[in-house]
């Protein structure tokens, strides 16, 4: 795995050096989690999701996006949370966040279902126009409100253009394999479906058909993704305390928690992660903010944010630490040229590239965060791709398991995101639900 982890400006505010009983900790949280024995143990599906085991979904998935590219000039991915920022994160990760909008073979990609917003939707009715397009609908449950409201439209927009029958054979549905609405409707319609296992949780299913079909269209390779993501998961199980940076990082986090830190800023000097640490933010935060417990994960995207969050980051309360995620080579380059007037006073630079001109502005951020008492961790990888994409991704969800075990909490369930849902169900009128609309009411809510 091509990643490293650096503690050096993190360390100091652990006494130096991650403890003995840390260490321990770290390891027992990781027998618990490859040995299935913690809580949420019916949840780790994701562990072995590069075994091979799928290969035959894997052709199906690639037979798919084959389709898709070749008769449709976009493609919307309808879905929200976990069946969503994976293949978000990954589309903006490999092709830089304009994917749409630079030239290519591929079709577009539109997000939708991820909100109720009637403007944003009707963006994309918009920006699709006239051209040929196809739907991968996702949904684990099948019941979830903001997709579900998303679909109707969209299935009735390709019904209209192409007629029920041609309609059908546009559309994608990435669902249980028996249970839920959306797996209904696809057998009565005839949808070509695939399945997210029973076993992997929404925020772990980025490397199933959840993610890998809308990156497939891309023109990702899923093979890839799936054996970046395997050899990620085997470095990071090893119980190998010194060689396993999944082991250091969720130590690491634990011991800054313990010590005060509650909040952790996923910090990242390349736009195209913006949805990484959105991603990253799902991940961890649904998994860790329970019983009262966890680190609050935030994030930013630099250097655009010192110019916004600069200031609290330097000297406002000190609650947090950062997690750098760094590019060491960019995968184009330009160089900042000798201007012979040189009336911008720029000359000093001339000859650098901007990506080193990126990098001192990071080791400058660091370096001054870490003065100013907020730890700071990096994580580097060689360049942006598709395997640096899994393997982050599955050293992210290794480490969250150990992480979560260590914290004392079920890091694979998500209870709490069912309160604003009855109430949410109780004022759109969904029935079954008149007993909860009237007690709003009273409340004066609705
Ligand atoms: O991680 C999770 O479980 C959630 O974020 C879900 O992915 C999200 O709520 C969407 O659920 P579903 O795929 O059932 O529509």
């Amino acid at each position: 795995m091509n990643i490293k982890l650096d503690l050096k400006n993190a360390l100091p505010f652990v006494g130096g050096e991650i403890g003995e009983e840390l260490k321990e900790q770290s390891l027992r949280a990781l027998n618990t989690l490859v040995t299935g024995t913690g809580a949420g143990n019916d949840f780790i599906g994701w562990l072995k999701l590069a075994d091979g085991h799928n290969k035959e979904e894997v052709e199906a998935i690639k037979a798919a996006a084959k389709k898709i590219q070749g008769d449709s000039k976009a493609l919307v991915v309808i879905g929200i949370g976990g069946s969503y920022l994976g293949a978000r994160a990954g589309l903006d990760f490999i092709f830089g966040q304009n994917y749409n909008n630079i030239p290519k073979e591929t079709p577009d990609i539109y997000f939708v279902g991820n909100g109720l917003s009637a403007d944003a939707t009707y963006d994309v009715i918009d920006m699709l126009g006239d051209r040929d397009f196809s739907v991968n609908v996702i949904s684990k449950s099948g019941t979830t409100t903001e997709p579900a409201v998303a679909f109707r439209i969209f299935r009735g927009l390709l019904e209209k253009k192409y007629g029920a029958t041609e309609a059908a054979k546009r559309i994608y549905a990435t669902t249980d394999q028996a249970r839920g609405v959306l797996k209904g409707l696809s057998d009565v319609k005839g949808y070509t479906t695939f399945v997210v296992p029973d076993d992997v949780g929404g925020r772990f299913s980025v490397f199933t058909p959840v993610g890998l079909l809308p990156l497939a269209v891309a023109g990702v390779d899923p093979d890839v993704l799936l054996s970046s993501f395997g050899d990620a998961i085997d470095a990071c199980t090893k119980p190998d305390f010194e060689a396993n940076i999944a082991l250091q990082y969720a130590a690491i986090r634990n011991a800054l928690y313990r010590g005060g830190k509650s909040v952790e800023v996923f910090a990242a000097f390349e736009p195209s992660l913006r949805f990484t640490g959105e991603w990253w933010k799902q991940l961890y935060g649904e998994s860790e903010g329970k019983e009262n417990k966890g680190l609050f994960p935030a994030s930013v995207d630099l250097t655009a944010d010192l110019h916004s969050m600069g200031q609290f980051l330097q000297e406002g309360t000190r609650i947090m630490f950062e997690t750098f995620v760094k590019v060491e080579k960019s995968n184009r380059e330009i160089l900042i040229e000798e201007d012979a007037e040189n009336a911008d006073k720029l000359n000093f630079m001339a000859g650098k590239s901007l990506t080193w001109a990126n990098h001192m502005a990071m080791a400058a951020t660091t370096t001054a965060h870490m003065d100013g008492g907020v730890p700071n961790l990096t994580i580097s990888l060689p360049q942006r791709n598709a395997e640096t994409f899994a393997a982050l991704c599955g050293f992210f969800e290794a480490a969250c398991g150990i992480s979560g075990y260590m914290l004392g909490v079920n890091p694979f369930n998500q209870p709490g995101v069912e309160a604003y849902k009855q109430f949410m169900y109780a004022l759109l009128g969904k029935p079954g639900f008149d007993a909860l609309r009237k007690e709003l009411s009273d409340r004066g809510i609705g």
